[in-house]
């Protein structure tokens, strides 16, 4: 089940997606770095007269990887495509799209990590030569012909960056990585989408749903709207603190956003195998959740907080983790490495 701090877009964040979503790159909060290597990469760029460079963007979920796209195809006055990796089936479908393009457009491809090789191999000469190979009949016969396809940047995202072969990485001009936001960064987030949301938010308030909603914009949103149900029925639709606090006990989030499943991986880690190591296969059989899920949503927010080690061994639920479930941690057991001694 997708859960509500889940990262990944449910149906639900349509709607409120469109509102919240900033257009430009001005009112895009946070991730400065890498905006600051957009607005420079496209300056340069149209000061030259030519395409923008291939552009990979990668990190969890929820961060703002397909936002960051259309503002870049906004801030560059282009018209941008859109398909994911699952989409793109077959040579031919990818073929048909990168035929479409005009000169300049955007062709943003989400989920890049699930091209299959032999689309891939279509984007190769796509991506380095805008061109598109094509060989006509079958045998001794066959003819290679190279069609010329105008100059389009291609916007990649993922959540996987070690999923991508390396010839495809290769082929990106500039690669950024989203990071969670800081709380500052959040707050401004909560608070943008509370006045485009028309609720009226207490700074306590806006606090309370950015400590909860894990550094991911799109958690924060979702949980803004559900405080703001709550917020109606139960509180003359102000958000103070109090609202929020209740709200998102209800939900069960906690103090620092974790839900059920955080604190089941958790606690499955400690109880069941000791603290670890042991392997992610393990862990997501113990607690009937799918692996790839755990290691997309739950994980990497769990590693950023210092809650859970990666070793070569398997997962480790490190002191900080125990001490936030209020949990004994034997550390004479542990080494950082994930050695027993
Ligand atoms: N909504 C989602 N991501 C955002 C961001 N980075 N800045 C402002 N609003 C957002």
């Amino acid at each position: 089940m997708e859960r509500i701090i889940s990262g990944k877009p449910r149906e639900e964040d349509a709607a409120l997606d469109n509102n919240l979503r900033p257009r430009r790159l001005a009112d895009y909060i946070g991730q400065d770095k890498v905006k600051e290597n957009i607005k420079i990469a496209i300056a340069a760029a149209q000061s030259r007269g030519e395409p923008l460079d291939h552009i990979l963007i990668y990190g969890p979920p929820g961060l703002g990887k397909t936002t960051l796209a259309h503002i870049i195809a906004a801030e560059k006055s282009s018209s941008i495509r859109i398909t994911s990796g699952p989409a793109v089936e077959r040579p031919g479908d990818l073929a048909a799209i990168i035929t479409s393009l005009q000169e300049g457009d955007v062709l943003f491809i989400d989920e890049i990590h699930r091209l299959s090789r032999v689309v891939e191999e279509v984007l190769y000469p796509a991506m380095e030569d805008f061109a598109l190979d094509i060989v006509i009949g079958k045998g001794p016969g066959a003819k290679n012909l190279r069609l010329h396809l105008p100059r389009f940047t291609l916007i990649g995202a993922t959540t996987r960056y070690a999923m991508l072969t390396p010839p495809l990485r290769d082929r990106f001009g500039s690669i950024y990585r989203l990071d969670f936001y800081d709380r500052p960064a959040m707050e401004s987030i909560v608070a943008r989408s509370a006045g485009i949301l028309k609720v009226e938010a207490h700074q306590g308030g806006i606090r309370e749903i950015a400590c909860r909603a894990r550094g991911t914009p799109r958690v924060a949103n979702r949980l803004l709207k559900r405080v703001r149900d709550y917020a109606q029925v139960k509180a003359a639709g102000v958000i103070t603190k109090e609202v929020s606090i209740e709200a998102l006990t209800k939900l069960e989030v906690d103090r620092i956003g974790l839900d059920e499943v955080d604190h089941k991986v958790l606690r499955t880690i400690i109880e069941k195998f000791d603290g670890g190591p042991v392997g992610l296969e393990t862990i997501a059989a113990s607690i009937s959740e799918e692996a790839d899920t755990i290691m997309d949503v739950y994980e990497p927010y769990l590693l950023q907080l210092g809650f859970l080690e990666r070793t070569p061994r398997g997962r480790m639920a490190t002191r900080l983790a125990h001490e936030h479930l209020g949990m004994k941690y034997n550390k004479s057991r542990q080494t950082p490495q994930g050695q027993l001694l």
